[in-house]
């Protein structure tokens, strides 16, 4: 895709973030928007943004749970009979989560996998039908770093994001011969409020934590701006980058996972104690 001027893009998760950054950003570059939150507040306050960024750009707003797949159908169908359809689909919602494995609860372990992980599914398959009609689309699938590598007390982000990455890498090889494209974004720490937002009550130690104090590691930790991560991506999309990893702690990690496969463990479990102990 060479432009997004007059292009329709349907994000998820638009009230804060990356997601609100990209919104505001399609905008300026003149495309049509059809932005989604389950913070209606939030969403509502990124449409007001992105119409004040450019007058006359068509901005459909609602509120909506990625994880109800009868709501992302309904919005698809909204999206085409009120826009035309979507060029773009970036699956960008998504909540954060610190648990063990032996102490996580079943209610947020799926709550999580349902948001991350189907989510992106439902998203994709509600928007696929249409974005096939278009002369040149793209789904933009919102991974991790840890999609890449394993971490502690993230087993179920992790799990969800390796299955983001599997399921956008497979869907990206079923329509190489189609007009759509397809990209995984594995972004490293980004200075949003997903923590803030977040479930968090295990640290790296195994030790009790709060949503407090992992947003203050987190915050220490985290070195792109969510415009400077919107940016990356417009970029992947504009030159139809496959894989787009966003920030310099993004690629060292990638580089460690090829290089390190089986030893990046002791590593990351070090960084991941060090870092709990740094804040408390
Ligand atoms: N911030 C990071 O360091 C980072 C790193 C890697 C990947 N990511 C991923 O990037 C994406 C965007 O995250 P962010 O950092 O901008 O976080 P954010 O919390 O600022 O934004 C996420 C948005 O998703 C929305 N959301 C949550 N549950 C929802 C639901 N059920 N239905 C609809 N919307 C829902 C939230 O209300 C919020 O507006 C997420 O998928 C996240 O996992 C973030």
């Amino acid at each position: 895709m060479k432009t997004l001027s007059s292009k329709v893009v349907a994000i998820t998760g638009a009230a804060s973030g990356m997601g609100r950054s990209l919104a505001i950003e399609c905008a300026r570059r003149g495309a049509d928007l059809a932005l989604v939150d389950i913070d209606v507040k939030g969403v509502e306050d990124t449409a007001t943004k992105a119409r004040a960024t450019r007058l006359g750009s068509r901005v459909e707003v609602q509120q909506l749970d990625v994880a109800d797949r009868d709501a992302i159908y309904a919005w698809a169908a909204t999206v085409e009979a009120k826009l035309g359809g979507a060029d773009v689909l970036v699956n960008n919602a998504g909540v954060s989560l610190s648990a063990s494995v032996e102490t996580m609860t079943d209610e947020d372990f799926r709550w999580l996998f349902d948001i991350n992980f189907w989510g992106v599914v439902n998203g994709t398959r509600a928007f696929l039908p249409q974005l096939k009609k278009k002369p040149e689309a793209h789904v933009v699938n919102l991974s991790s770093v840890f999609g890449i590598i394993g971490v502690p007390t993230q087993s179920a982000y992790c799990a969800a994001k390796f299955a983001v990455r599997g399921f956008t890498e497979s869907l990206r090889q079923e329509l190489a011969s189609t007009s759509v494209h397809v990209s995984c974004v594995h972004p490293g720490g980004i200075k949003t409020d997903i923590v803030k937002r977040g479930r968090h009550y295990e640290d790296a130690t195994g030790q009790k934590t709060s949503t407090e104090v992992v947003a203050k590691s987190f915050e220490q930790g985290a070195r792109t701006t969510a415009d400077e991560a919107a940016n990356v991506i417009l970029r992947g999309i504009l030159s139809n980058n496959p894989r787009i990893l966003i920030g310099a702690d993004a690629v060292a990690i990638d580089v460690m996972a090829r290089l390190a496969p089986r030893r990046y463990d002791a590593i990351v479990t070090r960084a991941a104690k060090l870092g709990a102990r740094r804040t408390k």
